[in-house]
């Protein structure tokens, strides 16, 4: 997105890269997105009970026609969801933080989920990559979907590659509507781009729409997402109506950031990232490495207390180790009174995190028998 470059030399938010000190409010209005109002929050609390922790806390902090969706809910009308993955690599844990808010939706409200893995899009835009290692990692990361606890009666994964004959037509009617020029303004294609990737979008677009197809109902789609995808729901919104479905609703969550200075969590950075393949002793030595807001010496830290709003390993207890509000409050607190010490809360959260993957590992090794029952084409 060129208009998120304006004016702040280091964020770059879009679908391929994602740098700098990201600002959540700026994208908001960069790209013309709703913040997520206490009055929203309300009507969802009034539907699925207590708020999740990721709605609570802000990581989910943004939307487009959320509240059109639950109002169409209250009527009776249902909604699917739709999420997704580039399958370019391991899944590390930052991946993790919409797939487990979903999973709550899909519990809450009932729905089916669509997730599509874009083995085409990753093999499209990066020329390290061919279409065996897409494949591969779509299979490995459908695991970690899987080993959350999705249900297959209700979960269809989409793998483009081997079923393009299923969202062929549909990607026609999307890709008839969408110029070269609004697809250019959106994703800021160049002369030297791939044809391949100048189309692509429309096959991000289908499964917003296949619901219909497959079911003969008509019903909107809400995405959960990091905001990074919001480009395709611009595009796609647009044309939703003239094909006769609704507009996708979107909710749009933050990125977890990375163990070191600053920039989301990310798999080219692998020692600032936690994967969920990592075994203990790694996990260790990478939280042991982790930027965090302490200071040069204890006694000091002990005088002046810390700095958590820099700390990356207080980070992981906001966005995923600790749910319960009043303990990470006492954290918080006595981390800037300096009552607390950063190899404290480093061994907490490798504590928690290997606790964590150790289940996650098993419950990934258990999908490998029914990964089949989820393919869309079961
Ligand atoms: N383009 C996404 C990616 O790289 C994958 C994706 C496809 C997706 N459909 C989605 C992500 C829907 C979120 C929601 O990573």
């Amino acid at each position: 997105m060129e208009s998120s470059n304006n004016n702040n030399e280091d964020m770059v938010v879009t679908p391929w890269e994602v740098k700098g000190k990201v600002d959540y409010e700026r994208l908001i209005r960069d790209f013309g997105t709703q913040s997520i109002t206490p009055e929203l929050l309300k009507k969802v609390e009034k539907i699925t009970g207590k708020l999740h922790p990721q709605l609570k806390r802000h990581i989910f902090f943004s939307h487009r026609d959320l509240d059109t969706v639950l109002n169409l809910y209250d009527k009776g009308t249902k909604f699917v969801l739709y999420t997704g993955r580039g399958p370019s690599g391991p899944v590390h844990i930052g991946h993790l933080i919409p797939w487990i808010f979903t999973l709550h939706l899909q519990k809450k409200f009932g729905v089916r989920l669509y997730f599509q893995m874009t083995d085409d899009e990753k093999f499209l835009i990066d020329d390290k990559i061919d279409l065996q290692d897409t494949k591969k990692y779509s299979y490995e990361n459908a695991l970690d979907l899987i080993a959350l606890g999705f249900k297959p009666e209700d979960t269809f994964i989409i793998y483009d590659v081997e079923d393009i004959d299923l969202l062929y037509d549909i990607a026609l009617e999307v890709a008839k509507r969408i110029t070269y020029s609004t697809a250019k303004a959106s994703f800021g294609f160049k002369d030297n781009t791939n044809i391949g990737w100048i189309f692509w979008p429309a096959i991000q677009a289908v499964p917003c729409f296949i619901h219909k197809k497959l079911t003969g109902e008509n019903l909107p789609a809400l995405i959960p997402a990091a905001i990074d995808q919001d480009p395709y729901w611009r595009v796609t919104r647009d044309i939703a109506q003239k094909l006769g479905y609704f507009k996708p609703a979107q909710i749009h969550c933050r990125f977890l950031p990375g163990l070191g200075t600053g920039g989301k969590m990310s798999a080219s950075k692998p020692e600032t990232s936690i994967f969920t393949h990592d075994k203990p002793e790694i996990v260790k030595r990478k939280i042991w490495n982790a930027y965090t807001g302490g200071k040069p010496t204890a006694a000091e830290q002990r005088k002046t207390g810390a700095n958590p709003s820099i700390c990356s390993i207080y980070q992981y207890f906001f966005y995923l180790f600790e749910e319960d509000d009043k303990k990470l409050d006492v954290r918080l607190n006595k981390c800037r009174k300096g009552e607390i010490l950063c190899g404290e809360c480093k061994k907490e959260l490798v504590q928690r995190l290997n606790m964590f993957l150790r289940e996650h590992q098993e419950k990934r090794e258990k999908a490998k028998d029914v990964i089949e029952q989820y393919h869309i084409k079961r």
